[in-house]
């Protein structure tokens, strides 16, 4: 099977690397890939958002399947335009089409998404401009952190957590100004909860699903989950508190329910759906759904599958998936990402890397890299991802710590706490686990 997988970051060269060991796969190129997804297939250079360069690249390439990293092109609608289009609609693509891909491209659409079909979130109320005291009237009946989210994608960084009222509000007019563009004309505004976070994946072919290994990521850019908000600076999987009762909730309370949901509104939704939740006292709610792998989850999740991807890929496009098998790798994955100094802020690019060579119990995804006259440079403010297994989840991030420190370039930085909150002190029942 010929193969296009699109996208440039550490998720894709994890998908990369992975999709790269199954048997089924033919020729494999990525769009536009990065400098450590060249290693498994060619990088091209299309962007994922360009849908003629892209029909134009399947067709003269007899792709056979497509699979989309990143929300963007899903939201814009990639896998509509495939199935509009006569030469390409038999070419199955891994990614939700445009209704789908509203569980990530509209808070406002997620929320009422979930209250239609009763799945645990937060209480809101969503709010357009016209609409603004109205808006601060619902913000009196919450209490402080009060958490704004721009309804479109923001890159990220659309969601605000003020602690003050008088906060909120001004962020509020902000953000209904156009603060996030397009993206913040509506702001869904909710209660506030308070728990640990963790992301669980879903496969799914419409009808039938697979729970992917589980993850918790660290998306501060300080030790001790301080400072700004990153894309992530690392995550775990499994995640200590994510016990089999915890699991069960998942799938009763939240999977099962978004999975019928989608079908009782005739939503065919072929590809991932990221849950990314909060544990408030045992129990599950969803902050959020994404409609794709996360970043830097896939980079723990993609090492714990066992199982052929472009199998169970195939299951997804053909609605077989009941008939194909999951294995997990019971160890433990951690990884530890590495960033330009100064990020999420302003950071320079094209520093050379060195020290690549000199990691060899892990495995090094690379993020926001590309190739200089035959050599690594960064390209980008998430630059490696240093992916390890251990038997515990200590083990695996000792390895990814040490990695890290073997790797150079000017103004590296990473965060050296990664896994702080879930150590197995904590969780000493976890400390029973055998590998087989
Ligand atoms: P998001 O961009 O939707 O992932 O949100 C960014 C972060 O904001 C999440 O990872 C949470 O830490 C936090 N957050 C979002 N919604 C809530 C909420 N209702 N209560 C508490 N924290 C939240
Ligand atoms: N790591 C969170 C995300 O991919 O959105």
């Amino acid at each position: 099977m010929n193969v296009l997988l699109m996208g440039s970051g550490g998720r894709e060269h994890a998908l990369a690397w992975k999709m790269a060991q199954s048997k089924k796969l033919g020729a494999f190129f990525i769009a536009p890939g990065n400098a450590g997804t060249s290693d498994y297939g060619e990088n091209i250079n299309i962007s994922p958002t360009d849908f003629e360069a892209v029909k134009k690249f399947v067709l003269e390439n007899k792709i056979n399947m497509v699979v989309v990293g990143p929300e963007e092109p899903l939201v814009k609608g990639i896998h509509d335009f495939f199935l509009a289009d006569e030469k390409l609609k038999n070419i199955p693509v891994i990614g939700p089409a445009k209704a789908g891909a509203q569980l990530e491209g509209s808070k406002d659409f997620s929320k009422q998404f979930m209250f239609r079909h009763r799945i645990p979130t937060a209480r809101y109320q969503t709010f357009t401009k016209e609409k603004i005291s109205e808006a601060f009237a619902f913000l009196k009946t919450l209490s402080p952190p009060y958490v704004l989210k721009a309804d479109g994608l923001a890159a990220g960084k659309g969601v605000v957590i003020a602690q003050t009222m008088n906060e909120a509000k001004k962020e509020l007019e902000e953000m209904l100004s156009g603060k996030f563009g397009n993206a913040s004309a509506k702001v869904v505004i909710e209660e506030f909860l308070k728990g640990i976070e963790i992301s669980v994946f879903i496969l799914t072919d419409g009808s039938n699903y697979k729970i992917l290994p589980e993850a918790k990521d660290y998306k501060r850019i300080g030790e001790g989950d301080t400072g700004l908000n990153t894309g992530g600076m690392g995550a775990v999987s499994p995640v200590p508190f994510a016990d089999s009762s915890f699991m069960r909730k998942v799938e009763q309370k939240i999977i099962i329910p978004t999975v019928e949901g989608l079908k009782k509104e005739n939503i065919i939704y072929k590809g991932f759906i990221f849950f990314g939740l909060i544990n408030v006292e045992g129990n599950p709610f969803v902050i959020e759904y994404n409609c794709r792998m996360g970043d830097p989850e896939t980079e723990v999740v993609m090492p714990r599958i066992k199982s052929d991807i472009l199998d169970l890929f195939a299951g997804v496009a053909f609605q077989t998936l009941d008939t194909k098998k999951l294995e997990f790798d019971l160890r433990s994955a951690a990884t530890v990402m590495l960033v330009s100094g100064g990020y999420p802020g302003d950071y320079e690019k094209g520093k050379t890397i060195t020290g690549l060579e000199e990691v060899k119990d892990s495995i090094v995804f690379h993020a926001g890299t590309k190739e200089e006259n035959g050599k690594a440079v960064t390209n980008g403010g998430r630059v490696l991802a240093v992916t390890s297994y251990g038997i515990t989840m200590e083990q695996a991030l000792a390895k990814s710590f040490s990695g890290a420190e073997k790797i150079n370039y000017e103004k590296k930085y990473f965060r050296r706490d990664i896994g702080f909150d879930l150590s197995e002190r904590i969780f000493p029942e976890k400390q029973e686990i055998k590998i087989t």
